[in-house]
């Protein structure tokens, strides 16, 4: 999204509190983050937990170019937390390298504790990583259940057999699929949309019917690129409480990736800056807010 200058320092002021903007952010309590005995920083709740995600010197090359380097990076078990950084400073790519979209040319990605090297796409996704794009990407032409069961058949098993056959496993699945379909999406207030043309949705609804499909696949880390992206600020405010409480009901932990600073300011707990594909400052809300560096990378250095 392209951003004007005065963008960044207005909405983090208004996440603040220090102005008054047309969208005061409402009151969420500060988590407390406590520094594993390392250089990390994670959620106290999570501090003697295996963190979910765990980047070491990750780095990609692009020809010369160097779009991700030496990234290091922790994300607590129930950990909402927020990558950030000018355009082109890498934060996609840096979810094309946890979903392996690409392999990383250096470093090591744990999941959960698990190494991920080798992995595919696929294998990713069923170990608990699940994406929303910048750009939306559902199945336009089928049902809005339909596009949430996609996103479920990594989850009910049904052999071969029973599925060519249509024996009563078959059936089970199917009714299980529906129930489990309806049961998600009424997280997000969409049951009644079941039946709808996903591409016939409006634009928010067809946002949040992304994130649904990704949680479909039962994750234990959803990652978020840009999901306000073209949002109001009255549905950009209901997505942050969504996120907030798909983190509660489901206990998983969500990385995503955003310029609305209102957002993550508002709900991430901690936040990494990204620019030129290097980490250049991570910390709490308010301590990212506080970072000259990261004022300079968004603004420029100011005189
Ligand atoms: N497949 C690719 N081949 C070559 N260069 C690429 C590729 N993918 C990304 N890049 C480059 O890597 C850099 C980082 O791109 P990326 O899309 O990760 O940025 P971003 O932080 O997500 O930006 P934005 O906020 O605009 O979405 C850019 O210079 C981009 O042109
Ligand atoms: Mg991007």
């Amino acid at each position: 999204m392209p951003r004007t200058e005065g963008t960044y320092k207005a909405q983090s002021e208004r996440a603040a509190g220090t102005t008054t903007g047309q969208r005061p952010a409402a009151k969420r309590q500060r988590t407390k983050m406590v520094a594993p005995p390392n250089d990390y920083l994670v959620p106290e709740r999570d501090a003697l937990l295996t963190p979910v995600l765990e980047c070491r010197h990750l780095g990609i090359d692009f020809g010369g170019l160097h779009a991700v380097e030496d990234l290091n990076l922790m994300v607590g078990k129930t950990e909402i937390a927020g990558l950030i950084g000018p355009n082109g400073a890498g934060k996609t790519t840096v979810f094309n390298l946890l979903t392996k979209v690409y392999q990383p040319t250096r470093g090591t990605i744990l999941l959960d504790g698990q190494d991920t090297a080798g992995m595919d796409t696929a294998r990713v996704s069923r170990e608990g990583i699940a994406r929303t794009f910048q750009n939306i990407r559902l199945f336009d032409s089928l049902s809005v259940e339909d596009n949430v069961k996609i996103g479920l058949h990594n989850q009910v098993s049904c052999g071969m057999w029973s599925g060519i056959f249509r024996m009563p496993r078959y059936w089970l699945s199917e009714k299980e699929f529906h129930d489990k379909a309806l049961e998600l999406l009424d997280v997000f207030h969409m049951a009644d949309n079941a039946t709808d043309i996903a591409g016939s949705l409006p634009y928010g609804a067809q946002r949040r019917l992304e994130i649904v499909r990704a949680l479909a696949t039962n994750p234990k880390l959803l990652l978020l690129d840009e999901p306000a992206a073209g949002m109001n600020p009255v549905e950009t405010e209901e997505l942050m409480d969504n996120i907030v409480r798909v983190r509660d009901r489901f206990q998983i932990a969500v990385l995503l990736i955003e310029h609305d600073m209102d957002l993550v300011m508002g709900i991430c707990e901690g936040i990494v800056v990204l620019n030129f594909g290097r980490l250049i400052a991570k910390g709490t809300p308010e301590e990212i807010q506080a970072n000259p560096q990261v004022v300079e990378a968004y603004l420029g250095k100011q005189d």
